[in-house]
């Protein structure tokens, strides 16, 4: 299978998600900066991944995907993942209201792998660090590594 995982990474979180997905897929991981549109030629899954920062992707992220051409995605599985802040973690009352109910990353990921032409290969995942800069909560590398390994055993035969 010809996969690849594209992802961005501020403090480091993502990367060792996307580094765990990676190796389960027996693939490799390239950070967004080093990551083009003509890359995803000729893929049979692509999984993006993105720390969740203001509801949302990295601009990085965002903007490499929007930039794709129509139709760029097609014949192409796709998923996506983020990391995100443990909720029982925020002190303060509201903020916790706020991050919980504002959405995360990997589903705005979704959308536009789908919007692109990609077919839908897992229901988005998150991954939780127990800080802003991490570390990733226990147990969390081995989630995604049974996460890429579902991708894998969802293909068409
Ligand atoms: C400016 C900023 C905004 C953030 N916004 C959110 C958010 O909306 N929801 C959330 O769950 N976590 C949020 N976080 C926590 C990040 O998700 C966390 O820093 C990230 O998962 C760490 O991944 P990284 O090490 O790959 O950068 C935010 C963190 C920062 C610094």
């Amino acid at each position: 299978m010809n996969a690849l995982v594209i992802y961005d990474s501020v403090f480091g979180n993502t990367e060792k998600i996307a580094q765990a997905i990676a190796a389960a897929l027996d693939t490799s991981a390239i950070p967004v900066s080093q990551a083009d549109g003509g890359q995803l030629h000729g893929l049979d899954l692509l999984v993006v991944g993105s720390p969740t920062r203001g509801f949302r992707p990295t601009e990085s992220i965002s903007k490499l995907l929007n930039g794709l051409p129509k139709n760029h995605l097609a014949g192409v599985r796709v998923a996506a993942f983020d990391t995100r802040i443990m909720l029982e973690t925020i002190d303060s009352k509201a903020l916790r209201f706020l991050v919980d109910k504002g959405g995360y990353a990997a589903k705005t990921i979704v959308k536009t792998l789908e919007k692109k032409g990609g077919q839908l290969a897992a229901s988005p995942d998150g991954f939780f660090v127990t800080s802003e800069q991490g570390p990733l909560k226990d147990g969390e590398l081995e989630r995604a590594a049974d996460w890429a390994k579902l991708i894998h055993s969802n293909r068409a035969a």
